[in-house]
């Protein structure tokens, strides 16, 4: 009888081979916004045999190919002067190698030239023109990141007396009439602190998490930073333990949103220690955007979080114009693209 049973099984199992059910979700391919094209390139890096840090590399310059949202790479976000620039930052979690730039001018591939100054560097983070004399160095080519939708944008900002700007305390008053601004001879906090700034929620950076098969894990982000930032801003993005963290002991994170105030919070740093206590990843994410709720209750922001077995969860600050975060995964499980939606808090 037994025999019989046995040697059924093993014709079943020569007749139908069924693919084994993948035990785990890994790989992992987690990041911000709905940009599948993103998504997919990182998977495709994957599938190709490429490593965590590869993926999110690729995944990340999809998006500054295609202006994702034009919040990231050439022609969005025109800064005060007119001009895009760019901010990116890649990171190993098993090495715990960074490489970033910030303000970098008139160089499109913002997360390559990040990468080579993981790669080719001692340092973690190069700004300004010097950074683009690095990318030159690296091979990267010098030109314009305008666009007519950037000038637009500038020139429509000029016409409407520079509103929205970045500014506080200055006179002439910020919130009625374009610069220069100086420092008032007394000084009349306005108190207000923090503007909402209103029209900027359901876009922003890119932010990619990856948890490599075997259990390697990198993060990294690309963004063209705040439409109308004073020349010299450089927001959360390349900022390691901000814009993104991986550490192949507890898993990665990235965050998306007004990076003047979440940069103070180090927010996907904060989510990784919450997920190495042994939080999930959905609480690690609660529990960073409630720490900055309580300073910002009106503060814009979102974090995605992975720990090193392939779970995921995100989290988003509630706002009257913003109660839905959008994100994307795709693992073992989906084997595609997936949006995912989760409820802000
Ligand atoms: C994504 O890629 C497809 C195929 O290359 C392209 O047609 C589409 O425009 C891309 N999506 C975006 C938002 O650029
Ligand atoms: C990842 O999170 C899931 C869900 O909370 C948990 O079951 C799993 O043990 C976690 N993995 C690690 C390595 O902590």
């Amino acid at each position: 009888m037994v025999r019989k049973w046995s040697l059924l099984l093993l014709l079943q199992l020569l007749l139908c081979p069924r693919p084994a059910r993948p035990s785990s979700p890994l790989p992992l391919v987690l990041h911000t916004w709905p940009f599948k094209n993103a998504t997919e390139a990182a998977w495709r890096t994957l599938a190709s045999g490429g490593s965590a840090l590869d993926a999110v590399e690729a995944g990340c310059a999809q998006c500054e190919r295609e202006q994702c949202d034009g919040t990231v790479g050439f022609g969005g976000s025109p800064d005060e002067s007119g001009e895009t620039t760019l901010d990116a930052m890649i990171m190993d979690g098993t090495t715990m190698d960074v490489g970033a730039v910030g303000d970098l001018r008139r160089v499109k591939n913002a997360v390559g030239v990040a990468r080579k100054v993981l790669e080719h560097t001692t340092h973690t983070l190069l700004v300004g023109e010097s950074a683009t004399k690095f990318a030159e160095s690296m091979g990267f080519v010098n030109e314009d990141l305008s666009t007519d939708a950037s000038r637009a944008l500038h020139s429509d900002w000029l016409a409407q007396s520079c509103q929205p700007n970045c500014w506080r305390n200055v006179t002439p008053d910020p919130s009625k009439y374009c610069g220069p601004y100086k420092p008032p001879s007394i000084l009349k906090q306005d108190g207000s602190a923090y503007k909402e700034t209103g029209d900027n929620y359901g876009h922003d950076t890119i932010g990619m998490v990856v948890i490599h098969k075997t259990g390697h894990t990198a993060a990294g982000t690309s963004t063209n930073g705040l439409k109308f930032k004073i020349p010299g801003r450089v927001g959360d993005s390349p900022i390691p333990g901000a814009g993104a963290y991986a550490d192949d002991a507890a898993g990665a994170a990235a965050a998306t949103g007004d990076g003047d105030i979440m940069m103070r919070f180090l927010p996907s740093y904060q989510a990784v220690e919450y997920m190495r206590r042994g939080e999930s990843p959905t609480v690690a994410c609660q529990k960073v955007i409630s720490r900055i709720q309580k300073y910002f209750p009106k503060f814009f922001g979102a974090v995605i979080c992975a720990n090193v077995t392939g779970s995921y969860g995100a989290a988003c600050n509630k706002l009257p114009a913003f109660t839905q975060f959008r994100f994307m995964v795709s693992n073992s499980l989906t084997n595609q693209p997936k949006e995912e939606r989760v409820n802000c808090i």
